[in-house]
């Protein structure tokens, strides 16, 4: 049987990447881990969030995974670079790199914005990356913390979602961007929202569907796509509650088997 892609996430929202690859990549198998026992990774120490994907991705190995998608922006933005040295020859995608390489290519100058956790934003890792890529480039960013727990209890497309959106939105830092990254994986269910907030004049760039793309081409270039899919998908999480079930159908946008793998015992 192929080997299968892991996929991991600090809980459910990781989802919305796995989907994502899911429909670009029909052949593949995927293990996803979402460490609900952790879950928000946001708020988290760099210390903590290095330690648990360092860990996952032990146990993703262990599976016999041949590929390791970062679902998880703040995993990306801490953890990425430790995984790389202690995985030199596994293929590692992370979900900043894609959407920088983006960014950068595509805008020749002006503004892009960024929201995304505290840790993601404290970490400076889009607007260093993108200025680096292109110095014609300012990024101006913005911690949104409360869209995560909102968008888990299912505010969205509602009034109190709106008012919480605007309000992070109307930051004057973003009054002239030409493009808008959402810099969390639960970010895509607000895209609409997001877009008619700015009357549809700024690009919001999601990076599940840039993930995605780019990890089909990897997978290519890196000659271990799968010809055809055996096997199902597994979905994992480190603590199980009716509650994550509820929401993986949200963020996976069908109903999926969720069980409960507890690494940490
Ligand atoms: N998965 C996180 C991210 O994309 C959001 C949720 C959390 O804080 O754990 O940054």
């Amino acid at each position: 049987m192929d080997k299968p892609i892991g996929i991991f996430d600090s809980g459910v929202g990781g989802l919305t990447v796995a989907k994502a690859i899911a429909e670009a990549l029909p052949n593949e198998r995927i293990i996803y881990f979402g460490d609900t026992a952790h879950l928000p990774y946001g708020d988290k120490s760099k210390e903590s969030v290095k330690l648990y994907s360092q860990r996952i991705t032990a146990f993703l190995v262990a599976k016999g995974c041949k590929a390791i998608v970062i679902a998880c922006n703040t995993a990306s933005a801490h953890a990425y670079s430790d995984l790389k040295k202690f995985y030199p020859k596994l293929p590692i995608i992370n979900v900043v790199n894609p959407t920088v390489n983006y960014c950068s290519e595509k805008y020749d100058s002006g503004k892009v914005g960024v929201i995304a956790t505290k840790g993601t934003i404290k970490s400076r890792i889009y607007p260093r990356k993108i200025v680096k890529k292109n110095p014609n480039l300012e990024v101006p960013q913005a911690a949104a913390p409360l869209l995560v727990p909102m968008i888990e209890e299912g505010f969205f497309n509602n009034n109190i979602s709106q008012t919480i959106i605007n309000s992070y939105l109307s930051t004057k830092n973003f009054a002239d961007i030409q493009a808008l990254i959402l810099g969390c994986t639960h970010y895509p269910l607000i895209k609409e929202e997001v877009k008619n907030y700015f009357k549809g004049s700024v690009d919001v760039i999601d990076s599940a569907t840039v993930v995605a793309e780019f990890t089909k081409k990897l997978l290519k270039k890196e000659g271990i796509a799968s010809k055809k899919r055996e096997g199902k998908n597994q979905f994992l999480i480190s603590d199980y509650t009716e509650s994550f079930e509820e929401t993986s159908k949200l963020f996976f946008g069908e109903k999926i088997d969720l069980r409960e793998e507890r690494i940490w015992d």
